[in-house]
């Protein structure tokens, strides 16, 4: 059985003073959680005040980026290994506002990604097609493409702790949610993709979350869908109410 991880991307937003009150919100209330995995991923600037309010909950910390590189002359990047320094158990990686604002490409997340597991952070990579994409019958090729180079040369015991966030570009931001059909397509195509590449074991292990305007209406039917495995929440995840009733949508499924 595949446990549900509903995850939190608070990508640029908060000051330090609201990212630690809303860490305290979220700390408080996820003793009653035993549905799911929690987490939630600050920006960086935050993520040591972040995880000492943290520490010793069940709630994970999560980077939104590294770089691939262990350290040297790297202006403004943050190694894999000062994540872990500061107990990141998660890393975001290949989030398509760094695909498609930042530029970063299929190979950069798949030498992310290789880092990361060496380092024993759990990567939660993204895919998702944008709306031209869609349009065009091109969902499941896009995305699949993206599997295929982000993930490139990882072993069995490797992808098998590989979160994959599958967040349709139109989705995100937009309030403009894949129905639960749409979703569990791309999903189940996902699995499919892993069976073949890998095997069924790797498959029936590895949590594939949608992410792109997940509320706490519509996450039960997100949520049930068989191959969604939980959710990667931007906008939704920046207030313990709507993250709780988020996290309440796995109890339904
Ligand atoms: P959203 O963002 O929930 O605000 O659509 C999701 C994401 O980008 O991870």
């Amino acid at each position: 059985m595949r446990r549900p991880l509903i995850a939190g991307n608070w990508k640029m937003h908060l000051t330090r003073q609201e990212a630690v009150v809303l860490a305290q919100q979220i700390a408080q209330r996820s003793g009653d959680t035993t549905t799911a995995d929690l987490a939630i991923c600050p920006p960086s600037v935050y993520l040591d005040a972040v995880g000492a309010v943290i520490r010793g909950t069940d709630v994970g910390l999560g980077a939104q980026n590294m770089y691939f590189e262990p350290n040297g002359a790297f202006t403004g990047e943050i190694s894999g290994s000062m994540l872990v320094d500061l107990q990141c158990r998660y890393v975001i990686l290949g989030h398509s506002e760094r695909r498609h604002i930042l530029g970063e490409t299929d190979e950069d997340v798949n030498r992310k990604t290789a880092v990361a597991l060496e380092l024993g952070l759990v990567p939660i990579v993204c895919v998702g097609e944008t709306l031209a994409e869609r349009e065009a019958g091109k969902t499941a090729a896009v995305v699949s493409g993206q599997c295929a180079g982000s993930l490139a040369g990882l072993s069995a015991e490797q992808m098998q702790q590989v979160v994959i966030a599958y967040e349709p570009v139109w989705a995100i931001g937009t309030g403009k949610v894949a129905t639960p059909e749409q979703a569990e397509a791309v999903h189940a195509d996902l699995r499919r993709l892993l069976e073949t590449r890998y095997n069924a074991a790797v498959a029936e292990t590895v949590r594939i979350l949608y992410g792109g305007s997940v509320k706490p209406d519509n996450a039960a039917a997100l949520l049930s869908q068989k191959n969604i495995d939980g959710a990667l929440v931007g906008g939704a995840a920046l207030k313990a109410d709507s993250f709780f009733g988020i996290v309440a949508g796995v109890g339904d499924a």
